[in-house]
């Protein structure tokens, strides 16, 4: 199996700088929800720190400063977003600068659209990357999903939507003042009608009728989250379970074939990807994501695979 890699930087420089038109076979993304929350690293086990202090001299004054914080999920409109939103507008795409124009007439230029401003060049990015047999799973939640739904029918095109998958779970609060919100929806979609690589997961049926046999699993999946006492916890705020990331990957790529995450965190997505047999692709620009990434590969297939993939630093 050729390397897998590891990139250390800004995920939009490194798509472009770094991965090629339709290389990829399926992508994963779990991007910050425009949740308005700032995340620091949980109680987890105990980690070497070995790599944190070249990660966080690459990273300059910024990583020194935010001690704690593994990243921040608070959107501003500044003059920053406000030059970049006018470039999605000039740009040759037009569906693209439509839907734009029509979210900022919607919901006028507030931290929702700085949040969609980002996203969407890099969506953009993340089609053109993937394979015609390809598709991509967008991890996302209320926060935004509604207007994240409408830019990837913009840029994938409506007619590649195929499914709206809900992840439900147990854990999380829940308020007096609406129905405890207790899933996300995962958007996915295929580069192209009908080309995309599929193969249906079978899970227990649980009617009387069907008691004892298997079924396809349906558009909801009821996978717990991690709990506290998990082998899998790692700390890190936001991991998602393996068993999520295994439906996926195992029902949409082959052995072999190319996995890509750019929003990595703690790595799951390439965990699984790796003890499936495919290769990965994983970005993150939190120096706390990549040195989880390091250490757990290592923990779990040994110091041959941390040797075995590239570290990129990308500025
Ligand atoms: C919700 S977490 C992903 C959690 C991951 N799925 C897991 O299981 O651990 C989002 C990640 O995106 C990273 N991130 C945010 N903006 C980024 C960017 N522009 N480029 C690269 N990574 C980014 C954050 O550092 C964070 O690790």
């Amino acid at each position: 199996m050729a390397d897998s890699y590891l990139y250390f930087g800004d995920n939009l420089d490194v798509l472009r700088q770094h991965i090629a038109d339709e290389s990829i076979d399926l992508i994963y993304l779990d991007p910050p929800f425009n949740s308005d929350k700032d995340y620091v690293a949980l109680s987890g086990k105990r980690r070497s720190a070995d790599i944190l202090p070249t990660l966080q001299l690459l990273a300059g004054e910024d990583a020194r400063a935010t001690k704690g914080r593994v990243f921040k999920d608070i959107w501003r409109w500044d003059d920053e977003v406000n030059n970049n939103f006018q470039r999605i507008i000039e740009c040759n795409n037009n569906r693209l600068s439509q839907t734009l124009t029509a979210f900022s007439q919607l919901i006028g230029k507030n931290g929702l659209l700085a949040y969609i401003v980002m996203l969407a060049p890099r969506l953009v990015e993340l089609h053109r990357v993937l394979k015609p047999t390809g598709s991509i799973y967008l991890h996302c939640d209320q926060h935004a999903s509604a207007y994240i739904r409408l830019l990837m029918d913009a840029i994938f095109g409506s007619e590649n939507f195929l499914n709206c998958i809900v992840w439900c779970y147990g854990l999380g609060g829940s308020s007096p003042r609406y129905w405890p919100r207790k899933h996300d929806d995962i958007l996915w979609y295929s580069k192209e009608p009908n080309k995309h690589n599929f193969e249906a997961v079978q899970i227990p049926a649980t009617s009387q009728r069907m008691k004892g046999q298997m079924k396809k699993a349906p558009d909801f999946w009821n996978i717990p989250t991690i709990n506290n006492m998990a082998k899998e916890r790692t700390g890190f705020p936001t991991q998602k379970p393996e068993a999520l990331l295994e439906r996926i990957i195992e029902s949409s790529s082959r052995k072999g074939d190319i996995v890509l995450d750019p929003f990595c965190g703690s790595g799951t997505t390439l965990c699984v990807a790796h003890r499936l047999g495919r290769k990965w692709v994983g970005i993150d620009n939190a120096p706390k994501a990549v040195e989880l990434v390091e250490e757990r590969l290592g923990i779990l297939f040994g110091c041959e695979a941390v040797y075995k993939l590239k570290l990129t630093f990308s500025n």
